[in-house]
């Protein structure tokens, strides 16, 4: 099975080109193009909905077209398309859905939509379809959503924890702002955050002191909004603050990853899962994935940790495509001109 999957829910329009060996139980990425509109937002601080609009109407039929030539396939090859229903900025998921009906009706391929996260999700079976038992834990650290999701064998998916208030990929991106260091605030932080590890090898005393939000609470919620305001009342309060940058951000990110990696453990033992697994933009950070790996195996069952790829972390469509894939075995297929954009499209 070749399956077409197409990414334009936020700021990156995406096309993938995965097959899929249902025998060998292997999925292969022919081709992951990615358009990445992260410079022309960067200068708002944030994503402005109608530039990520009319940016993907130029980008996503060259980046289509691009992944074919990769993939060195014709469209006749192509034996599904999938494409990302939600959720997202509406006006981002229009252009991709209506590029994705468009050729599902000219070439006469049927089409799948996608939820986003779920997306992230499938990212994992990228390269890791075998090897992931279940159940599974799975944490989703995006820039919109964060959750703690239970997957079962057949792979049905049950939210059992969500952030309360802003979403761990925010949180960064707003400590990073509050910081001065620009949007996307994820990746700018996790490099300040090692130049602080590798100056502090001795792990000197700090005096910045940040809450670590609902860690021993019982439930597997989450809340982010309380320790960005801690934050930014620490930086009021110390005038040193632009010469502590590296120090700043390592001590937010230890907050936030312990939280993280602590909930996501005691769901493991609590569903006594036989995978956990990482996704969403978030899961790009190696702090996160070092220590969560290294917790999972401290777990006395034998759990196995995976993350995706680096490439397949951050939007993209492979991750897309890959979902399709299993959406498409359990003949979920829809007439086309039944797919509509639903930014709120929630998991449950
Ligand atoms: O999944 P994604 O690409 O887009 C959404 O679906 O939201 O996630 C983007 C988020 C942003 O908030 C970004 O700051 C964060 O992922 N991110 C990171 C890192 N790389 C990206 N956060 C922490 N550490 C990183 N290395
Ligand atoms: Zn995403």
């Amino acid at each position: 099975m070749v399956i077409l999957g197409i990414e334009t829910s936020c700021d990156e329009s995406a096309a993938s080109i995965v097959k899929f060996d249902k025998k060998e139980g292997r999925l292969f990425v022919l081709a992951n193009i990615i358009s990445s509109q992260i410079d022309i937002h960067k200068e708002y601080g944030g994503v402005i909905p109608e530039i990520a609009a009319r940016e993907h109407v130029g980008q996503i039929i060259p980046v289509i077209d691009t992944a074919l030539k990769k993939a060195k396939l014709n469209y006749k090859e192509i034996d599904y398309i999938a494409v990302t229903k939600g959720p997202g900025l509406v006006t981002s998921l229009l252009s991709g859905i209506e590029t994705a009906r468009s050729l599902a009706f000219a070439w006469k391929k049927p089409l799948i939509e996608v939820n986003h996260i779920s997306g992230h999700i499938y990212a994992n079976f990228i390269d890791n379809y075998k090897q992931i038992k279940y159940p599974a834990i799975i944490l989703t650290v995006s820039g919109g959503h964060t959750n703690l999701i239970l997957m079962d064998k057949n792979l049905k998916l049950k939210i059992i924890g969500e952030t309360l208030d802003d979403a761990a990929g925010e949180a960064y991106d707003k400590a990073a702002k509050m910081l001065g260091l620009g949007y996307p605030g994820g990746p700018v932080i996790a490099k300040q955050a090692q130049i602080y590890f590798k100056q502090n090898k001795k792990q000197e005393k700090s005096d910045i002191l940040l809450p670590r939000p609902m860690l021993n609470d019982k439930t597997f919620n989450f809340s982010f909004s309380g320790l960005k305001t801690a934050l930014l009342y620490r930086l009021q309060k110390d005038q040193n603050w632009p010469n502590r940058i590296p120090e700043y951000c390592f001590k937010f990110q230890e907050a936030v990853n312990l939280v993280l990696v602590k909930k996501t453990i005691n769901a493991a033992i609590k569903y006594k899962a036989k995978s956990v697994l990482l996704s969403g933009g978030v899961s790009a950070n190696l702090d996160l994935r070092e220590k969560l790996e290294t917790a999972v195996k401290e777990i006395p069952k034998k759990t196995k940790f995976f993350s995706p790829k680096l490439q397949y972390t951050t939007d993209n469509a492979a991750m897309i495509a890959a979902a399709g894939i299993f959406s498409a075995q359990k003949g979920k297929i829809k007439d086309f001109s039944q797919i509509k954009a639903d930014p709120n499209w929630n998991l449950r």
